[in-house]
């Protein structure tokens, strides 16, 4: 009898996920960082693999521990992030959930900085950092099929994703609502609406791994070329 899987239906795919924060050094002890736990980034990766693709889960240095069975490449910064998005490619969808470092420090030490006596920090620089999702939504040659991106706003959030979708050239971007009243960063849970060339969908306030599921069913169903 013909068996089929449905639920193995990204066997034979491969799809890059960046997740977590980056870590951009000030000194060889000292980096700028933000909030991101790499929660939902690390609930994707999981789904997908349970749909049976092959996953490159590029991570910075996340709280949540990345998934069994996805090929872990761990990074540090955002210029690595996009050096081992590079080396991962060719891939046949991209989910860019990392919070990417948006600038990083032009003139960090090579040596450990010292108090100097007069009061004050001494001045960094900063030099904006690659856009690792704008980048890969706009390759002339190896873009993969399918990118989405995130956008984690706190004001005007489908209208700020909206434009951010348009602006970077992805195909799908999660946007999500941020503002400390949703209690939504750093939490279990996320409310998020995805938007696309067919409009926004905004789904109900789930767990981080239902958000996950829901998204890996919809990347299958996309590239089955379903239609609605
Ligand atoms: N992103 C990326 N590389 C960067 C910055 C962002 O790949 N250097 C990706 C994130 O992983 C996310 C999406 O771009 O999928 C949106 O990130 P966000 O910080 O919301 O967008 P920015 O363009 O940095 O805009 P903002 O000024 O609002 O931070
Ligand atoms: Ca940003």
């Amino acid at each position: 009898a013909v068996v089929s899987l449905p639920s193995r239906r990204l066997m034979g795919r491969h799809v890059i996920v960046t997740s977590g924060p980056t870590h951009e050094p000030i000194d060889p002890v000292r980096y700028i960082a933000n909030r991101s736990s790499g929660a939902q980034g690390a609930a994707i990766a999981a789904a997908l693999r349970d749909l049976g693709a092959r996953v490159s889960f590029i991570t910075g240095p996340a709280e949540v521990p990345a998934p069994e069975g996805v090929d872990v490449i761990a990074v540090e910064t955002a210029r690595e992030m996009r050096d081992a998005v590079e080396r991962a490619l060719p891939a046949d969808a991209a989910v860019m959930a990392a919070a990417v470092a948006d600038w990083h420090v032009a003139n960090a030490r090579a040596g450990k900085i010292k108090k100097d006596g007069s009061g004050q920090m001494p001045g960094l620089q900063f030099a904006e950092n690659p856009d690792i999702l704008a980048w890969i939504s706009q390759l002339h040659q190896g873009r993969p099929p399918l990118v989405v991106g995130f956008a984690a706003e706190t004001d005007n959030v489908l209208e700020n994703a909206a434009a951010k979708r348009l602006r970077k050239g992805c195909d799908w971007i999660v946007a999500n609502d941020v503002s400390p009243a949703t209690g939504i960063m750093g939490g279990h849970e996320n409310a998020v609406t995805l938007i696309s060339d067919a409009g926004a969908e905004s789904w109900p306030r789930l767990s981080k791994p239902e958000v996950a599921r829901r998204l890996a069913d919809r990347i299958a169903d996309e590239l089955a070329g379903a239609r609605e």
